[in-house]
């Protein structure tokens, strides 16, 4: 066994980001349930700070979470189930560590959202329990363990522009030259990521194997000029091959997400750059170049009340940002 390692009155803020897929293939359901898939992960300027707080020996673990205005925490457990207890547990488990925590998460990711919220939430966890609890876990010890948390958490530790294989959770950064405003658009009722990967495996089995998700090799073509293009600097190609497997089946689950992707194509002014959706959905996201367009385009949304944020990309993954000792 460990010795108690938090002092009392220690306390370590860590910030994680949001991510979104420029490109996203997914493959048929493995047998364990899980998709394969090539994507091209990028963490934007939306974040959730997690700070850890030692507790009294003996005490158990507890976790509390606060939002910024407009997220809606109605589908959050704040109980065994929440993402950032479970990375704690698990942190501890892994070293022996016999203390528990207590957790604050202060929310400006969108839940259920599609922006692996609860993924960044877990990962920034896993980082302050390591330096509150001085562990100095190892980095590849660090993307295990957040393997084992979710698909997405190790891209959360590790932010910026990155290849994501396996089911999601191997993991490696890529070169991008590319800086890149989204207009984030939430959409007040939550899609959970199973719904729509159950509605992917239905229009695969209707419409029979697609070339483009049949095997591992030809997704990772499909995501090459993506890569290229990011690593070149060429805005312009890279916006074009922006690419999403996951939005044919969110938009036949609902519908109203593609009504919404016209009016936001109308609003931005530019029918000819489809809308993308972040991840499994319902987030919808616009690309920009250029700040002064984002920013007439987040007056238009205000103008229709559609609300919305703006958010550069690429950032960093999840970091300290307060330590107290
Ligand atoms: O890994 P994570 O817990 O985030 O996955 C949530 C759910 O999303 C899984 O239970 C599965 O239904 C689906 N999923 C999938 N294929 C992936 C990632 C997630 O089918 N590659």
């Amino acid at each position: 066994m460990r010795a108690e390692t938090g002092r009392a009155g220690d306390r370590v803020t860590v910030r994680a980001a949001a991510k979104i897929n420029l490109h996203l293939g997914v493959g048929a359901r493995r047998p364990d349930g899980f998709h394969p898939l090539v994507t091209v992960y990028q963490a934007i300027g939306l974040y959730d700070d997690v700070t850890a707080t030692p507790v009294a020996p003996g005490a158990g673990w507890s976790v509390r979470t606060t939002a910024e205005a407009d997220v809606d925490l109605d589908t959050l457990a704040d109980d065994d189930s929440h993402l950032a207890l479970r990375a704690g547990r698990l942190l501890a488990a892994h070293h022996g560590v016999e203390a528990a925590a207590h957790l604050e998460v202060r929310k400006e990711i969108p839940v259920a959202g599609g922006m692996a919220g609860g993924s960044a939430d877990a990962a920034a966890a896993l980082v302050a329990l390591d330096r509150l609890w001085e562990l100095e876990t190892s980095d590849d010890d660090l993307l295990a363990l957040a393997a084992e948390l979710g698909s997405d958490v190790p891209f959360a530790l590790l932010g910026g522009t990155a290849l994501g294989t396996g089911r999601g959770e191997l993991v490696a950064p890529i070169e991008d030259r590319v800086d890149l405003w989204w207009v984030v658009v939430p959409h007040e009722i939550g899609l959970p990521t199973p719904a729509v990967y159950r509605a992917f495996d239905r229009l695969a089995a209707r419409a029979g194997p697609s070339p483009s998700v049949d095997t591992a090799s030809a997704e990772t073509a499909s995501a090459a000029g993506l890569v290229d293009a990011l690593a070149a600097g060429d805005a312009a190609r890279t916006l074009a091959r922006l690419h999403n497997d996951l939005a044919a089946p969110a938009y036949a689950l609902r519908p109203d997400l593609a009504e919404r992707a016209a009016l936001l194509a109308d609003a931005a002014g530019r029918p000819e750059q489809p809308v993308l959706l972040s991840g499994s959905g319902p987030t919808q996201l616009l690309p920009f170049t250029d700040v002064e367009r984002a920013r007439a385009v987040v007056r238009a949304l205000t103008e229709r009340g559609i609300a919305h944020r703006l958010a550069p990309g690429p950032v960093a993954g999840a970091h300290v940002v307060v330590e107290h000792g």
